[in-house]
């Protein structure tokens, strides 16, 4: 049976076979993991927000900022190709991809070895994972590694990057350069850097670009457009990279001003010429870049079909995906704020000479890495307390509507009420019959019913037996985008999310604590921020499936952005019914990858 959600699954499958027909598809990188450039049927500059609770991807199209991009939550890196977006889940742990109506599909997921790095290609999505083994490269999608002239040697890349049809890496250990994908290119590519010992590389067109030890940018492969003809070659003097089909473009790293090669002389602008940047990708035939002043995006080139050197109007983004692990060098001055203080960004290393970005006004607490400062956890107590008047008004409603059923449980569902999901979002809901999302939602309600039956019977186990998730969605769907629907109900509705999951009371006794009484809130959003979701799941229902992790982080994602201390910083009705749904959809979406698998390793 087609349910609206399993048909919302089909997704990049096609959307990737199909353009990979097209010769000229493709996706080229930059030092940039947290700005990514999609085009094709539109061209979309996409980044991840900073100094936000959530690190959320925002998208500018056609001269305007996209609806939020679902499911709503934390990433680390970003990619952009033809007519793709994908993003890495905070944590690695998990890797989303969406077609050109923004239809998500998660083509990875692996808790004990999470993704650190991620490049798309013209057919190819490759990431690399932290695991041990002789391979740390995964590719899901074109190009087979096998197709690389590799010996016996350990498969172990310190960078890679995907250009047109093909990808190449720098190994660990011995900064070899190995390519694979189509051979006509990747070959000649591949014998051409055997003599450099490399510390990174970057892939265009039919061309490709790194840093060499001693620090002298080396570009190699076809020059039909000046591609390879770098300006000035001594060491260090480049920091990022970015390379187009036909250019090349890169950091200046004493002042940060970005330099331009290749493409006929099209890209030597002078709009750049002033502005410092901390990264830059590039598109098919123009390049992207994210201003050392304030973190904004300016686009510029011959095939940037708007007005070069103006900033888009999107929020402030992250310079660099906000990370737990210890940096190998260099640390945002202003990190803790532009992570609002979950992790901290790391600088590249051959930085350390550069002049450092100005710190930009500071508004939200700064606070610790790994968890929320004495201050916010502080806050979140006061307001469980002092918000409880609002709060426990919005706890009342919810669970005594959801219990009584008075308020809509029991009235007849309109299905024909669709949550408004404007935009590009909307397409999957507005294609559906009404019914089978009906059935659908029932069904997967009961999923999550049955995880909760499971555990050993108690008050809290009935409880929650007795609260029905469909009838929550059911009602929902009554919610337009235009809702009124009061901030402090979203408050509310994230309390009795975080009840489901933990199988606590909104406030309760602990033994610690000297037996005071904790809210909920206190208990669990530290533990979610801090990426320690298993620690308050409700232990009688035990750990959750493989297929129901992610939904059940994202049900609590979710759940930590409704009782987000400003009212206004709680997410819209419409984007918890679009986050619960995904959540839903998960719970039946079992298949971890697409087709293709990843790729194999050559043992000779
Ligand atoms: C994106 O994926 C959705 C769900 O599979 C599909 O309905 C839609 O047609 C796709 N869009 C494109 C442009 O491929
Ligand atoms: C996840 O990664 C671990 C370590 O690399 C591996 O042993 C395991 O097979 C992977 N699990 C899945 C489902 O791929
Ligand atoms: C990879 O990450 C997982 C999860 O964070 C961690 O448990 C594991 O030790 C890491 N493995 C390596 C080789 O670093
Ligand atoms: C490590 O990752 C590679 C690429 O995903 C995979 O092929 C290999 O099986 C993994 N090794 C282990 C031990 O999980
Ligand atoms: C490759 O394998 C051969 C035997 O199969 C072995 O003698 C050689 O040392 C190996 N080389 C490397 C780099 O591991
Ligand atoms: C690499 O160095 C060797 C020995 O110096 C030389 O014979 C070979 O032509 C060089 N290869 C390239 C691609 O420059
Ligand atoms: C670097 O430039 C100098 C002159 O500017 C030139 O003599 C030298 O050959 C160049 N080195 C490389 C590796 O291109
Ligand atoms: C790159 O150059 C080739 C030939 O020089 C040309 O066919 C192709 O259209 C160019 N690509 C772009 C994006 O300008
Ligand atoms: C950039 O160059 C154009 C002509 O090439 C010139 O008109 C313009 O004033 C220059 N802008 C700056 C900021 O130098
Ligand atoms: C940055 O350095 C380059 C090369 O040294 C120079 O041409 C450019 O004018 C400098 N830009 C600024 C804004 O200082
Ligand atoms: C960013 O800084 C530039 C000056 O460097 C300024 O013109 C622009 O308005 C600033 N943009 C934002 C969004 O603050
Ligand atoms: C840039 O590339 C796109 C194809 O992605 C093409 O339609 C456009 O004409 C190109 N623009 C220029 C100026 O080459």
């Amino acid at each position: 049976m087609t349910t609206p959600f399993t048909g919302a699954i089909i997704i990049l499958l096609t959307a990737v076979a199909v353009s990979s027909l097209s010769s000229s598809a493709n996706a080229l990188g930059g030092s940039a993991s947290t700005v990514a450039v999609v085009y094709g049927s539109a061209t979309t500059i996409c980044t991840i927000i900073a100094q936000q609770p959530l690190k959320q991807i925002q998208c500018w199209q056609n001269g305007q900022l996209l609806p939020p991009i679902i499911p709503i939550t934390s990433f680390d890196y970003i990619a952009g190709g033809r007519d793709t977006l994908c993003a890495t889940r905070s944590g690695g742990f998990s890797l989303l991809c969406w077609n050109t109506t923004f239809n998500s599909k998660r083509l990875y997921n692996n808790y004990s070895a999470p993704l650190t790095y991620l490049t798309i290609g013209d057919t190819q999505i490759c990431g690399l994972t932290n695991n041990s083994s002789r391979q740390n490269v995964i590719c899901w999608r074109g190009n087979d590694i096998s197709s690389a002239q590799t010996s016996n040697e350990t498969l172990r890349f310190r960078a890679i990057s995907s250009g047109l049809g093909f990808s190449c890496g720098v190994l660990e250990g011995t900064n070899r350069v190995l390519c694979w994908g189509d051979e006509s290119i990747s070959l000649s590519i591949q014998s051409a850097f055997s003599n450099f010992s490399m510390l990174n590389i970057q892939v265009g067109g039919r061309h490709a670009c790194g840093m060499d030890n001693s620090g002298l940018v080396i570009c190699k492969g076809n020059n039909g457009n000046g591609q390879l003809d770098v300006p000035s070659n001594s060491s260090y003097e480049y920091i990022g990279l970015a390379l187009g089909s036909n250019h090349s473009c890169a950091i200046r790293r004493l002042n940060r001003t970005v330099v331009c090669w290749g493409g006929n002389g099209a890209f030597s602008s002078n709009v750049t010429d002033e502005i410092p940047f901390e990264s830059i990708v590039a598109g098919l035939n123009f390049t992207c870049g994210l201003t050392t002043s304030n973190f904004s995006v300016i686009c510029w080139g011959p095939g940037w079909p708007y007005s070069s050197g103006i900033e888009l109007p999107l929020q402030k983004s992250l310079p660099g995906p906000c990370l737990e692990t210890p940096c190998e060098c260099n640390i945002y001055p202003d990190s803790q704020t532009l992570c609002f203080g979950n992790g901290h960004i790391c600088r590249p290393c051959d930085d350390a000479v550069s002049i450092p970005p100005p710190i930009s006004q500071p508004p939200p607490p700064p606070v610790t890495s790994h968890r929320p400062s004495r201050r916010l956890r502080r806050g979140l107590l006061a307001f469980a307390i002092v918000g409880s008047v609002g709060g426990f008004a919005g706890i009342c409603t919810v669970i005594y509507c959801l219990w009584t059923g008075v308020c809509f449980g029991k009235k007849k569902v309109h299905n024909s009420v669709q949550p408004t999901i404007t935009g590009a979002n909307a397409a999957p809901q507005s294609n559906s019959s009404p019914p089978s999302r009906s059935s659908t939602l029932r069904r997967q309600g009961s999923i999550l019913m049955r995880r909760q039956r499971s555990g050993t019977s108690s008050k809290h186990a009935d409880r929650a037996e007795e609260f029905m998730f469909t009838d929550l969605v059911a009602a929902t769907n009554n919610f337009s985008s235009e809702s009124k629907i009061a901030k402090s109900d979203v408050y509310g509705l994230g309390v009795v999310l975080l009840e489901l999951l933990t199988g606590k009371r909104a406030l309760f006794k602990t033994g610690e604590n000297g037996g005071a009484p904790i809210s909920v809130v206190d208990f669990a959003v530290p533990a979610i921020m801090a990426g320690e979701l298993a620690k308050i799941l409700d232990p009688r229902v035990g750990p959750p499936e493989i297929n129901e992790s992610e939904a059940v982080e994202l049900v609590a994602y979710t759940a930590m952005h409704c009782v987000h201390l400003e009212g206004k910083d709680r997410p819209s009705m419409t984007d918890i019914v679009a986050n619960l749904e995904r959540a839903f959809a998960l719970c039946d979406d079992s298949h971890g990858s697409i087709s293709s698998g990843p790729i194999s390793i050559v043992s000779d």
